[in-house]
């Protein structure tokens, strides 16, 4: 029997992430969502001094200290950045993402759950005030998801440069 409670406590914290990342909060928090009002500040419904929703605010709040406050060396304006991402995206996360970053990729589509599309006003907010959140991400994966993690696989720089190019591919999707 503690062979599966083990798992079970690991996944956990992750699969509440996960309920809150794709705003269901009528889930009751764990531990890991009781972290929130660090960052929140005092008043629930005022918007906090990040201007974050509450989604991103929890989300916000969930990244692990190792990526607490992580922002990206490149801008929207790098190209060299950005180009350098679009060639990391294409091998390795396109199958998924999608050629336009909407989670349509060959292999996104069947995917529970999927992946979020980059273009919404949500995930645009996202890439820009919760970078941490997403740099964590792609470094450790998401666990209960097939997010992998890339740590071991792409060094530093090139999480960021990816991030970019997926940040820059959920911009132009939109219009
Ligand atoms: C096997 C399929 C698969 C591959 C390959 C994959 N992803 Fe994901 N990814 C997912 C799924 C599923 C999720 C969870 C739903 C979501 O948040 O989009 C996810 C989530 C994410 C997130 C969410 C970030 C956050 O903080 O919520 C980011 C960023 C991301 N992936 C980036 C990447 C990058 C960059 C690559 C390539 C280097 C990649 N993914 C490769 C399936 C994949």
């Amino acid at each position: 029997m503690p062979k599966f409670v083990k798992p079970i406590l690991l996944v956990l914290p992750l699969v509440a992430a996960l309920l809150l990342w794709g705003c269901a909060p009528a889930v009751a928090p764990s531990a890991t969502a009781t972290k929130a009002p660090a960052s929140a500040g005092g008043g629930p419904a005022t918007s906090s001094s990040s201007g974050l929703s509450p989604a991103g605010e929890k989300a916000a709040a969930q990244v692990p200290a190792a990526y607490k406050g992580k922002k990206s060396p490149y801008t929207l304006n790098d190209k060299a950045a950005i180009d350098a991402g679009e060639k990391i995206y294409r091998q390795s996360c396109l199958t998924c993402h999608g050629e336009k970053g909407d989670g349509k990729g060959p292999a996104g589509a069947a995917l529970n759950p999927p992946p979020v599309n980059y273009s919404t006003s949500e995930q645009q907010e996202h890439f820009e005030k919760i970078q941490d959140h997403h740099f964590w991400s792609i470094s450790e994966g998401m666990s209960g998801t097939a997010m992998p993690p890339f740590k071991g696989l792409l060094t530093e720089e090139q999480r960021w440069q990816v991030f970019m190019y997926e940040w820059q591919l959920g911009k132009a999707s939109k219009m």
